[in-house]
């Protein structure tokens, strides 16, 4: 439809039509059984459902046209209504979860897994996904690091744009692609003390240089949406922060899509104590510029008074209708409708053997190996092999947000080992214990057996029998499922002790032990690092996460993933990250720490930090060279290239990824020890080198100055290249600013 067609529609619009273009419905709205919606009666549900813009949660082809069709013949102007739904590491083809692929430093793995998910979910009548979460993560007991690609605000920049860029392509009318929707803007994951829903104190400085950035960047790839986040900014929820969205968001990041409430945000700031009732939160939200209301009625049942009453202008209403019916015309829903969808294009898109292949590439590419003593891993064909543990043979390697997906069609650890190994070599598996320790508080309920003990002694007693007659035992454990994503905030992030306690007895065998970890967040692993020969963290890595992970551990590739959030020594470090301050105090490396920052009983360093991870070779690196000392500041073209020799020095082919971090000497503002500006992936074959350069430009070294600015400030900066944000491997070099 052309613009003036639009326009023209929107004109004709009654007052109630506009408004309800507004209104989000649970697309449980939509079933059967329509009974619970949270709406408050008949009449409202009637008139929601007949005419509400868009709704959520809710696919299948064939349900979502026939949904389509009676809505469209139903509407007084025929206007389509838009499917939404969280399609965050896949639809039917999982794809690791976000914060694993954080650890590819791969955003072609982002890209490409985009695309699949694209494609499946647009094949089953979605036309926007509530991806990606552009959230910066520092601590984990937020349970939603699951869904974030870590702790670094370049890399999640260079993630989430590359899957906006792979969820909507060139052009999202295009039945291969959807709408992306960053979220949750802004700042949702510095909530207080890791609890969800919560609120977040941030200097404008932190926010800007470190918050912000990575949503700029997905929003800059072109996405069409922008959600708000539940948490508060410095006291003000988000949802009626005018500065956050029409400032910063509109103003500064010139985004002019649609921006929609997270569930029930807006009215949630009644609860808040932010607006004294709905009509006074519609008005806030309207006000602050969010065009859609997830989920509940405060738009739907305010709007039309507030504007009667002069509170709100007409005009601003039809400004975000217009935002929507834009993104429905730019999905080329009111030239069809169904967006492609069909169900023979679904039946010959999804679990496809190319989707597949996209999932498996990532599964390898984010195994992270934290140990590996006396080269245990690979393992060697012709060991006695046992597979132990919750997750030998478990369907759910998903995490709690591939909703959309069946567990069913999941290649287990078991499945991909008796694939590997074949027919002729015995290999033997056992459960182990139970997942989880009685009454455990998951997301949903508590999770309880009246047979648990009983069970798990069972279980136990089969393991020991199955670890005796093993060479070598592969322990695969980890945590519940719904032990990481929303609502999901922990204070103790270990794995169940009844996981611990089997792998405590099965150490006792005297066997070699390797720790596979599921895992949706960084965790705290008291002595498992001791008691393992290797240990290798897997994340929740999806449909093929059997498959990757079998080639991983037969050596067929070498595990490659680098840590994306830093693992601590204790649960009392978090929140945790690299990029901190020195302080005025630093710990000395060695001698009397009295006085200076630290803690009396625990290292100030992650135990496994930021961007760590081993493969099975051994590389080395070069002193960095850099072509300049002085770049020039006024000139923006102007850079430096920093070069280094990076050589395979051991005797298996691996990829390393090659890191960039820039610590600025003095600023402003005080500035962090070091950031990361860069990342390469290198591929090197045995006894190979290459070298690797990376371009130093002005913009790089930006941030959030002493004059609300984001800017470069001149002086000295170090650069480091290196293997992880600690390891020094090769000797820092620097370059001024003039
Ligand atoms: C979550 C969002 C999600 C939305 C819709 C909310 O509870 O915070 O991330 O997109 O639900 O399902």
């Amino acid at each position: 439809m052309k613009k003036t067609d639009l326009e023209a529609l929107l004109k004709d619009m009654s007052l109630e039509e506009k408004i309800m273009q507004l209104v989000q419905v649970p697309g449980s709205m939509f079933e059967e059984d329509a009974a619970l919606t949270g709406l408050s009666d008949k009449e409202t549900l009637d008139k929601f459902k007949a005419l509400a813009g868009s709704t959520l949660s809710i696919y299948g082809v064939e349900k979502l046209r026939k949904i389509q069709e009676e809505y469209i013949a139903n509407h007084p102007h025929h206007i389509p209504l838009l499917f939404m739904l969280d399609v965050i590491h896949g639809h039917k083809t999982v794809m690791p979860c976000p914060l694993a692929q954080g650890a590819t430093f791969d955003p072609e793995v982002a890209r490409n897994g985009a695309k699949v998910q694209a494609k499946e979910a647009a094949a089953d009548g979605v036309h926007v996904t509530f991806s990606p979460m552009a959230d910066l993560v520092r601590d984990a007991r937020w349970g939603r690091v699951v869904e974030s690609t870590g702790e670094d605000a370049y890399l999640n920049g260079k993630m989430t744009a590359s899957m906006v860029e792979g969820y909507q392509g060139e052009d999202i009318s295009d039945p291969n692609h959807v709408a992306a929707c960053v979220k949750h803007f802004a700042a949702y994951g510095g909530s207080m003390a890791g609890r969800d829903y919560t609120d977040v104190e941030l200097s404008e400085g932190t926010l800007r240089s470190q918050y912000l950035p990575a949503y700029e960047e997905a929003i800059g790839a072109g996405a069409k949406l922008v959600m708000t986040s539940f948490n508060t900014l410095n006291g003000i929820p988000s949802s009626g922060n005018k500065w956050l969205m029409r400032d910063v968001l509109r103003k500064d990041y010139k985004f002019d899509g649609v921006l929609i409430s997270d569930w029930g945000a807006i009215a949630e700031m009644v609860n808040w104590g932010f607006a004294e009732e709905f009509k006074d939160a519609a008005a806030k939200a309207m006000d602050a510029g969010v065009d859609i209301d997830m989920c509940t009625e405060v738009y739907g049942g305010n709007l039309a008074a507030l504007i009667k009453e002069g509170k709100i202008s007409e005009d601003l209403l039809d400004e975000a209708v217009m935002r929507v019916l834009t993104l429905k015309n730019d999905l080329g829903l009111f030239e069809d409708p169904y967006h492609g969808a069909t169900k023979e294009r679904f039946d010959s898109v999804v679990l496809s053997e190319e989707n597949r292949a996209v999932a498996l590439d990532a599964v390898r590419k984010s195994l992270v190996l934290l140990e590996n003593k006396n080269k245990a891993l690979p393992l060697k064909k012709d060991e006695k092999i046992a597979f132990i543990g919750p997750y030998a043979d478990n369907i759910d390697l998903r995490s709690s947000w591939a909703i959309s997906s069946n567990p069913e069609t999941t290649v287990t650890i078991k499945q991909a080992a008796e694939e590997a190994f074949g027919k002729d070599k015995e290999i033997r598996f056992s459960n182990g214990c139970q997942l989880l320790d009685n009454d455990t508080v998951l997301g949903f309920e508590p999770y309880h057996s009246d047979t648990w003990e009983e069970d798990n002694n069972k279980l136990m007693e089969e393991a020991m029998e199955t670890a005796k007659w093993a060479d070598t035992v592969v322990m695969c454990l980890g945590e519940h499922v719904f032990q990481s994503g929303e609502s999901t905030s922990r204070v103790d992030i270990r794995i169940p002790a009844v996981q611990i306690e089997l792998l405590k007895k099965v150490k006792e065998k005297g066997k070699k032990i390797i720790t596979l970890l599921f895992t949706g967040r960084p965790l705290v692993l008291d002595d498992i690092p001791e008691m393992s020969d290797a240990l290798m963290i897997c994340w929740r890595p999806g449909t093929e996460g059997g498959h990757g992970i079998m080639d991983v551990l037969l050596g067929e590739v070498s595990p490659s993933g680098k840590l994306p959030m830093s693992f601590p020594w204790s649960v009392g470090q978090e929140p945790l990250n690299y990029n901190c301050f020195k302080t005025g105090r630093p710990k000395p490396t060695e001698g009397n720490t009295m006085f200076t920052s630290r803690y009396l009983d625990c290292p100030n360093e992650a135990r496994y930090p930021f961007g760590y991870g081993l493969t099975y070779s051994e590389f080395e690196i070069s002193k960095c060279e850099l072509d300049k000392e002085v770049l020039k500041k006024s000139d923006k073209a102007d850079k430096i290239t920093a070069t280094v020799t990076v050589k395979n020095v051991g005797d298996v082919d691996a990829s390393q990824t090659v890191q960039l971090y820039i610590r600025d000497m003095a600023g402003s503002r005080v500035r962090p020890v070091r950031e990361l500006k860069g990342f390469k992936r290198v591929f090197l074959k045995a006894k190979e080198e290459t070298k690797v350069s990376f371009e130093i430009k002005e913009e790089l070294i930006r941030f959030w100055t002493i004059n609300n600015a984001y800017e470069s400030e001149e002086g000295t900066f170090e650069v480091f290249i290196r293997f992880d944000s600690m390891t020094q491997n090769s000797e820092a070099t620097s370059f001024r600013l003039e």
